[in-house]
């Protein structure tokens, strides 16, 4: 019996390992509804469905998606400012609250960085967080971000001063 259940346990564990199974690719504009409703059960700055369109569908765009069996679970949204990928910015990141703490946010702004690695050899990326948002502050600090500045009332809705962090590759 006991042994029974020990191999029930271990088929069930690799079950669900198997549907844990993370997938990273690039968005594209047809993702722009389900990234916009990402944004919107995440953070409390959101933008137009036709803005993620308009960002989706840019040269410079260097953008990543996480997936679990197929559906979209976070996104890392990178721009690049030229074509040259010398100047990068993070716009956003966010993983749903059911799948946060499996690194898929360290992950999903890996693979960006690495993608402008691919291009150009050096490139200075930069983003903005809330001061209070210290999950995203760690997850940015762990990935080499150093805060360069502060931008007073850049949040609103509370309103609040926004970091500028920065990282060179
Ligand atoms: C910030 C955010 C994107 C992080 O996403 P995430 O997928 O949970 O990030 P990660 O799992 O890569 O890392 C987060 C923490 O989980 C830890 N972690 C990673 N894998 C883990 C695991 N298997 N078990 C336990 N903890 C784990 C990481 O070490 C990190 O903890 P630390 O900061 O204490 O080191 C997510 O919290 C989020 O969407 N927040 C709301 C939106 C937001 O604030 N975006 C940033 C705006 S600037």
């Amino acid at each position: 019996m006991k042994f029974i259940l020990l191999l029930l346990k271990k088929k069930i564990f690799s079950f669900n390992k198997q549907e844990m199974q993370i997938t990273y690719s690039h968005p594209t504009t047809s993702d722009a509804e389900v990234l916009d409703k990402i944004n919107r059960s995440c953070m409390p700055e959101n933008y137009d469905v036709s803005d993620w369109r308009l960002i989706l569908s840019l040269n410079g765009n260097i953008s990543f998606v996480a997936k679990i069996n197929n559906e979209i679970v976070g996104y890392c949204l990178c721009l690049s400012d030229n074509f040259l990928y010398e100047k990068c910015t993070i716009v956003s990141l966010a993983v749903l609250k059911d799948h946060r703490k499996l690194s898929i946010g360290t992950k999903l702004l890996l693979k960006c960085i690495v993608a402008v690695k691919n291009k150009n050899k050096s490139a200075i990326f930069t983003l903005q967080c809330r001061e209070s948002n210290e999950n995203a502050l760690k997850l940015y600090k762990h990935l080499g971000f150093q805060v360069t500045g502060r931008e007073v009332s850049y949040y609103n809705n509370p309103i609040e001063d926004g970091l500028i962090l920065k990282r060179t590759i």
